[in-house]
């Protein structure tokens, strides 16, 4: 088996499985951020991605794609329904955006839990070169750094955290808290995506475990009765910036731009949100604001159009159903109360789409809105700010979504503040361009400075400098 030097290790492969029409079996590289940022680095590292090929129950053979070395990591049915379902998705997920929905506790998926995470250890163990980096990614897989420490402890071994660290009061609920810190303290470096994420990890540790915490440092202590440190700090992640920006530049999209505005009936103004179907976007939120306004008759359906695009999302998980008829039902009420003929108040649209036509979609709307109850950073807002080249467009943006501490240019909102986001977003409707092209240019500077291979370079840079550290410990 090949053995590579950087091994990442995620829940899911990069590659999404495609039936062709003659039942003919192929792979596509999946349109993630994460994919893109690293494909550069695997290729030149030799990289091998320890991951789920996405479906239940089916046995695939490691293999080449794009210059990457794919490992991937089998799950029965039952265990994607209480690993993936029930333990990551109905447990850390809500637990880890404050409760917004409730997170269950159950035993069964925690143990499920366990287990798949130790097979996703173990396989990464068996990927690694002798002293290899491996970069575990995500809340799906918490205790994969100290299982792999066990296995391997010659090897330097970072975790990415996506999502939000809760504050201590409400991570204390979970039931193994100490054994999930004990998992992540396996690694050497921990990124979170906020300096307030690393923080409220600190103190989880420091409340639960008692280990010494000073700056970004954490004292952790060896079994053999020596410590080792730990880097748990911010890394905010980012985008491939210049692939929308060359989206955006392209005649063919620039067109479907125009053709999406006409095909709504040339609104005065077009809101858009683009999120996962997922209660912790505050779409439901979004839609009363924009349900009140039109109501107030402060916007008028003739025009101003909202289009919602909410894509699928862990269709079988309960408080994922219960959202979709929710929102579905305020969607219906709000057309039904204001559409004319002509225009319609909220275009929604439950489908994903092609980056080409979101694009698009980024191009044709006056007003991006990222609503976000809590959300680790929500790449959406970066992707709209990349996309507009003409530096025109509002972005209004949740003070609880991670892209908020970079991107201070954006109209600022409390999503829980109803009166507020509707006063925001008629300011956001009304703005002159004079005011759009400054702030324009200050949000699209940022995400021009810190795109994703920034992200992904000082990320690796942080596990080099760990590894140097290690090296020189065990050499003294
Ligand atoms: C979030 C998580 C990712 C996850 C993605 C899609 O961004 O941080 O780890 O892959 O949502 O969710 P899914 O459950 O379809 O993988």
């Amino acid at each position: 088996m090949t053995q590579a030097e950087l091994v990442v290790v995620a829940n899911r492969l990069p590659v999404d499985r495609v039936v062709g029409p003659e039942g003919e079996l192929s792979w596509r590289r999946s349109p993630g951020g994460l994919v893109t940022a690293l494909e550069p680095v695997m290729r030149r590292a030799d990289g091998a991605w320890v991951g789920w090929p996405g479906q239940a129950d089916i046995d695939v053979d490691p293999f080449e794609f794009e210059g990457t070395y794919l490992v991937p990591v089998r799950l029965s049915a039952e265990e994607v329904e209480l690993y993936y379902e029930g333990m990551s998705n109905d447990t850390f997920w809500p637990l880890y955006h404050d409760v917004i929905s409730e997170p269950r506790y159950r035993r069964v998926w925690w143990d499920a839990y366990v287990k798949v995470n130790r097979r996703f250890a173990e396989a990464a163990a068996a990927a690694a070169a002798p002293g290899a980096t491996v970069w575990v990614q995500d809340y799906q897989l918490q205790l994969v750094p100290q299982m792999l420490r066990e296995r391997r402890p010659d090897l330097t071994i970072g975790y990415f955290h996506h999502i939000p660290f809760p504050a201590y009061g409400l991570y204390s609920q979970l039931p193994w808290r100490r054994q999930v810190l004990e998992g992540l303290l396996g690694a050497d470096v921990i990124g979170f995506q906020r300096v307030a994420d690393a923080g409220n990890f600190a103190r989880a540790v420091r409340r639960q475990l008692r280990y010494p915490t000073k700056a970004s440092g954490i004292t952790v202590p060896n079994p053999d009765g020596t410590t080792r440190n730990a880097l748990a700090k911010a890394f905010p992640i980012s985008i491939d910036t210049a692939s929308y920006v060359e989206l955006a530049e392209r005649e063919d999209i620039r067109a479907r731009a125009q053709e999406i505005r006409e095909s709504l009936g040339n609104p005065k103004k077009i809101l858009l949100g683009v999120d996962r179907l997922d209660y912790t976007k505050g779409i439901r939120h979004r839609m009363k604001a924009f349900g009140e306004l039109l109501a107030d008759g402060r916007v008028d359906v003739e025009d101003v159009t909202l289009v919602q695009v909410a894509s699928p999302s862990r269709e079988r998980v309960d408080a994922y159903m219960q959202l979709r008829d929710e929102i579905e039902l305020t969607v219906g009420r709000i057309n039904g109360d204001h559409d004319t003929m002509g225009h319609t108040a909220i275009r929604y649209l439950h489908q994903a789409y092609p980056r080409e036509e979101m694009v698009a979609l980024f191009l044709a709307a006056d007003v991006m809105l990222v609503t976000a109850l809590r959300d680790g950073m929500n790449l959406v807002a970066k992707e709209y700010v990349a996309s507009r080249i003409d530096n025109r467009g509002v972005l209004v943006l949740s003070e609880f979504a991670g892209a908020a501490d970079e991107l201070p240019s954006a109209v600022r909102i409390n999503p829980h503040d109803i009166d507020g986001m509707k006063d925001a977003i008629m300011r956001a409707i009304e703005m002159p361009a004079a005011e759009q092209g400054r702030r324009m240019r200050a949000l699209r500077k940022k995400v021009r400075e810190n795109d994703v291979a920034t992200w992904s370079q000082s990320f690796l840079r942080a596990m080099d400098h760990a590894q140097t550290l290690n090296h020189a410990k065990s050499v003294n």
